[in-house]
């Protein structure tokens, strides 16, 4: 039987956020440069996004580009902001035409010129779709945003009485969307590195050693039919959970 006829209509993840790793390692292993992992990459994004369309997630964030890879060689930062612009602007108009609707999270400041305008004009032209939501994490780093939602929220001078998670994760580049269910991560790499730590509180976490050039539709489906066999219990008792279903 097919993965996706398994996968419980009424038990998906609203919201799946994937740790896209080992593009550098997988074109090492190829005997080619690390941005070619990045290319082929893309081919993964579009598999995601095709395989999120089909199973009825509603919304995807992709940590495409964290404060941290600010110090990778110029060469390498250079070649990804260009892919990711040239990405964009070449993805857009058939995501536009498929109902997805783009937005970015991250420190628009800190990226070059023509990919901040490249990702406002994304933003614009899809803000009306409403059939997946493709989140993509640029410049992007969960303590840079916890600590200006901290600055937001002292600068606004409300009582720190008043100061509760619905108003803090009001002041977080999230605030639109809801948390993530769904954490997935590649390459065998067994960590969180500074992503959305605020919202994946209570996440499922699914880690496969499959690098992200080699991720695919299937590999979606296996993390949501994993999602799908456990317990969500919330710090409650499993009887609890039966009563209350
Ligand atoms: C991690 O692999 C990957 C990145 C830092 C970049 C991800 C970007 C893309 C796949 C391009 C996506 C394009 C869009 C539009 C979202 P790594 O370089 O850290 O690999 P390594 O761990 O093997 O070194």
């Amino acid at each position: 039987m097919s993965l996706i006829s398994q996968i419980r209509k009424d038990r998906l993840p609203r919201h799946v956020a994937i740790i896209m790793d080992g593009n550098g390692r997988w074109a090492k292993k190829q005997g080619k440069e690390r941005v070619f992992g990045h290319f082929q990459g893309v081919d993964s994004v579009r598999k995601t996004v095709k395989a999120a369309l089909q199973s009825g997630v509603e919304y995807i964030t992709l940590y495409a580009f964290s404060t941290e890879n600010w110090n990778r060689p110029q060469e390498e930062v250079n070649a990804l902001m260009e892919l990711l612009v040239n990405t964009i602007l070449n993805e857009v108009p058939s995501m536009n035409d498929q109902g997805i609707r783009l937005r970015f999270i991250g420190d628009r400041n800190s990226l070059p010129g023509k990919c901040k305008e490249t990702i406002i004009a994304a933003e614009g032209l899809t803000e009306n779709n409403s059939k997946l939501t493709l989140i993509l994490a640029l410049s992007y780093s969960a303590r840079w945003e916890i600590l200006n939602a901290v600055k937001k929220i002292v600068d606004s001078g409300v009582e720190s009485e008043r100061i509760t998670e619905e108003l803090f994760s009001s002041a977080l580049e999230t605030k639109d969307f809801p948390d993530p269910e769904l954490l997935i991560r590649t390459s065998g790499e067994l960590r969180i590195s500074n992503f959305l730590l605020w919202q994946i509180a209570y996440a499922e976490l699914f880690f496969t050693d499959k690098f992200w050039p080699e991720f695919d539709e299937e590999l979606f489906y296996e993390a949501i039919l994993s999602f799908q066999s456990r317990e969500r219990r919330f710090g409650k008792t499993s009887e609890q959970m039966t009563h209350s279903a």
